[in-house]
């Protein structure tokens, strides 16, 4: 296979200068259905929308004559120390948008000693991950069956991952219409536009599709049961990831299961965070998925001091939107220990993989570490709620 397919071009690299640009500069390469599967919100698009424009209403305040000068950004989570207070994001179906997606994400967020999630619905199994990211944390799309529940728990610990975050905001699959115009179907499906798509990104045919067949033959979901890994093409693949019968009864025998941290992602209300709580959650993920679940859904911004006043003792992490330094140093102001983010590392994996997501890490570490100087903190812990104001804009 041509290498020059294969291989991410450099020089796009220089032209990534924040998280955003990575969306710009692979938008063109990747088939239009795969760029908008990553890109895309449910319905109208509103909560991803909304997720962006919040932070425009939220100034900072900094403080001067702080000798700033010992600044760092370290930040513990769950015991471990990691030098940023932000993650990558469970993202299922990586693979599909970049070669080895998953493993690229993970060798440079283990390289930069940040957390990286393994989604369950991805087509990197567990147990590969833990190989390339030893105690990479797990986000499980869950069957709400006992015997399963227990089973994945053991898997997921035998393997050696160390988190179990279950995901708790897909009941059922959400409204894509997005999807439904450019032809990205799961169970994947080759329609006649699908097919043109691909053929018009003959790069991402050879470099991802076929190189992913040839390494690992069908791509399977790896990671929805304890057992069975459909084909991306099998009809199976239909309920893998909502299951509308899970409940507050299910989470709580996965917390009986699981002897480490345990994380419930995709809470928005405070009255849900304190279930957490009583269930002896460990964390939770204040997130409404990016926006790709309930559109009208608030965003993690808007609830995040709410949700911290229920939170106690737990560890609360927040996502859906969050791009500059200045955002996550704002999350964290509202009561956040740490910030998930999701499309622009799978963007920047697709763009030029573990190279490209280690360059995006790091442009995102240097934005902290100014915006921290300049707001007048040497450590996250620092940052506090006078250091932000509401405003109409
Ligand atoms: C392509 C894609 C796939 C996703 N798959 C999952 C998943 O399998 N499990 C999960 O909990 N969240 C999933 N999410 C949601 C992310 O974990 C995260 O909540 C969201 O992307 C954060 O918003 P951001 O992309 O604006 O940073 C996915 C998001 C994207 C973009």
């Amino acid at each position: 296979m041509s290498k020059r397919l294969t291989r991410p071009r450099p020089s796009s690299l220089r032209h990534a200068l924040n998280l955003e640009d990575y969306e710009r500069l692979v938008r063109r390469r990747l088939p239009r259905s795969v760029f908008g599967y990553v890109e895309g919100g449910a319905d109208d698009g509103e909560a991803c929308r909304h997720n962006r424009e919040v932070f425009r209403s939220i100034r900072m305040i900094p403080k001067v004559l702080v000798d700033v000068s010992t600044r760092t950004q370290e930040t513990t989570l769950f015991g471990q120390t990691y030098s940023a207070p932000f993650l990558v994001a469970p993202m299922g179906a990586s693979s599909i948008v970049g070669y080895d997606a998953d493993n690229s994400m993970a060798r440079a967020a283990r390289a930069a000693r940040i957390p990286f999630v393994l989604s369950a619905n991805s087509i990197t199994p567990i147990e590969e991950m833990a190989r390339t990211y030893p105690g990479a944390w797990f986000a499980a799309y869950q069957s709400p069956d006992a015997r399963k529940i227990e089973d994945m728990c053991l898997r997921v610990a035998d393997a050696g991952l160390s988190l179990y975050m279950l995901t708790v905001d897909v009941p059922v699959a959400s409204n894509r219409e997005n999807n439904v115009r450019t032809g990205y179907t799961m169970p994947f499906r080759m329609s006649k536009r699908l097919g043109f798509d691909v053929l018009r990104h003959p790069r991402w045919a050879l470099g991802t599709m076929l190189r992913t067949m040839r390494h690992r033959g069908l791509p399977r979901i790896s990671n929805v049961d304890p057992i069975a890994r459909p084909s991306i093409f099998s009809r199976n693949i239909g309920a893998v990831t909502g299951h509308a019968g899970f409940s507050w009864r299910h989470a709580e025998q996965i917390r009986r299961c699981w002897k480490g941290p345990f994380v419930l992602k995709g809470i928005l209300s405070p009255g849900d965070a304190r279930l957490a709580r009583e269930i002896g959650a460990d964390g939770i993920v204040v997130s409404n998925h990016g926006g790709r679940q309930l559109d009208s859904a608030v965003s993690p911004v808007d609830v995040l001091q709410a949700i911290r006043a229920e939170a106690g003792t737990m560890t609360v992490l927040a996502d859906s939107g969050f791009r500059r330094g200045t955002d996550i140093l704002k999350g964290l102001a509202l009561g956040a220990d740490g910030i998930l983010i999701g499309r622009p590392f799978l963007f920047a994996a697709a763009l030029g993989g573990e190279r490209a997501v280690t360059q995006a890490i790091s442009r995102l570490k240097t934005e902290i570490d100014i915006d921290m100087a300049l707001l007048g903190v040497n450590m996250p812990e620092d940052i506090t709620e006078d250091m932000i104001l509401r405003s109409a804009f």
